[in-house]
């Protein structure tokens, strides 16, 4: 690798940027996590993650990455060959069907075109034909980071209720928490599933479950076995701020400084950051005369966006030019898009110079590598920043 002063620009959809203050935080001798200390910590911190979930109800934390609370999410309520339904957005789905099917869950798979959220209607078809209410689960991906494309929650929940349908709603938010509005009481989700190191700043290690009443219930019936995911252990312990077993204790003192910073800048502001760099971003796309994956405007993500090379030129090759010539990593194609897409993560601790930047890197990266473009996307992005700078 060539050598780069200045700093690495990581536009990754995630792990993200941690900032300065919260990885001071991080860097704390080692206490005692059965001790008075740990416990005001840990109180405070399960009380402050309740309103970046938009609930009152608890918040469960893993040690984990956002795997882990997946799992979590569908060992705690589900038993063995109960069904579920699942509908294909992207690669995050493709990976939560298969660990529900590794467990031994039967999936209804709604297959998708990778450009589209969750079509509400479908999911009410679906479950009105489930006249014996056999479904137990729906399961969706709230933000697919691979490719750039939300699903209306509040939509889902509302096609639920039509459907006049009991099956849980299981969402992931993992790298929509902290970036895009999420109302895990008003829309009624039943567990939400989040992580660390996207939204909120962190480094990965930590994951959570936000769950319902009905989740709660849930689990004193389901029969998958669980042992380490188990919600009652934990939230017994919890009570005294304490955890069952050992907890990443570092790390929630950095979860503490980013709920700070997070409380700081307001939840309603944060959003709007993340739209409107989401929207410099896309202009930027549309003015290189590129295409964005996500077909509907209305399911435009306010985390990634992924952009479509022209026929016949790889974003793998793109993206390891632009990383040894300018020091920036880009989020790869994943799956059924790998070399077609390359992402520009736009979320977490970013303000509209470090976009600036990172979109000039993916400008000259373009000429470098003599992709088919109009050089005219950093200059539309500029403008539409410095005319909606008053909006946050
Ligand atoms: C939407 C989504 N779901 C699940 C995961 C898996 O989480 P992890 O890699 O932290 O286990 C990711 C990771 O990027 C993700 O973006």
């Amino acid at each position: 690798m060539a050598f780069h002063s200045g700093r690495h620009f990581l536009q990754i959809p995630g792990p993200t940027n941690v900032p300065d203050r919260v990885l001071r935080a991080i860097d704390h001798p080692t206490i005692d996590h059965r001790g008075p200390e740990f416990a005001e910590l840990a109180l405070e911190v399960l009380e402050g993650l309740k309103p970046v979930f938009g609930t009152t109800q608890p918040v469960i934390i893993f040690p984990a990455s956002g795997t882990g609370a997946w799992e979590a999410a569908l060992v705690n309520t589900l038993s063995p060959g109960d069904r579920v339904l699942m509908f294909e957005t992207g690669q995050f789905a493709a990976l939560w069907r298969r660990l529900a099917d590794r467990l031994g869950l039967q999936v209804d798979y709604v297959e998708g075109d990778w450009r589209h959220g969750v079509d509400p209607a479908q999911l009410e078809a679906r479950l009105a034909e489930d006249r014996s209410h056999s479904i137990k689960a729906v399961c969706a991906v709230h933000n697919e980071t691979s490719t750039g494309v939300t699903s209306d929650i509040g939509k889902l929940r509302k096609a639920m209720d039509a459907a006049g349908h009991p099956a849980l709603l299981l969402v992931d938010a993992i790298s929509s928490l902290g970036t895009t509005d999420y109302r895990h009481d008003e829309w009624g989700v039943d567990v939400t599933v989040a992580g660390s190191q996207k939204g909120m700043m962190l480094p990965a290690g930590l994951s959570f479950n936000a769950i319902s009443q009905k989740a709660l219930e849930a689990s004193k019936t389901a029969q998958l076995p669980r042992s380490y995911w188990r919600w009652d252990d934990i939230l017994e312990a919890n009570k005294d701020g304490f955890f069952p077993s050992t907890p990443a204790t570092n790390l929630l003192y950095g979860l503490r400084e980013a709920l700070k910073m997070m409380q700081e800048e307001g939840l309603q502001q944060i959003y709007a950051r993340h739209e409107r760099l989401a929207e410099a971003t896309r202009r930027a796309t549309q003015a290189w005369g590129l295409e964005v994956l996500c077909q509907n405007p209305a399911e435009y993500s306010c985390s990634v966006t992924a952009v479509l090379m022209p026929e016949g030129h790889s974003a793998d090759a793109l993206r390891a030019l632009i990383l040894e010539r300018f020091d920036m990593s880009l989020g790869a194609g994943l799956g059924k898009v790998a070399d077609k897409v390359f992402r520009i993560g736009h979320l977490g601790h970013l303000n509209d110079l470090m976009l600036a930047g990172t979109l000039a890197g993916v400008e000259m990266g373009l000429s470098l590598a003599d992709v088919p473009h109009q050089r005219d996307g950093v200059r539309a992005a500029l403008q539409y920043l410095a005319e909606s700078a008053g909006e946050k």
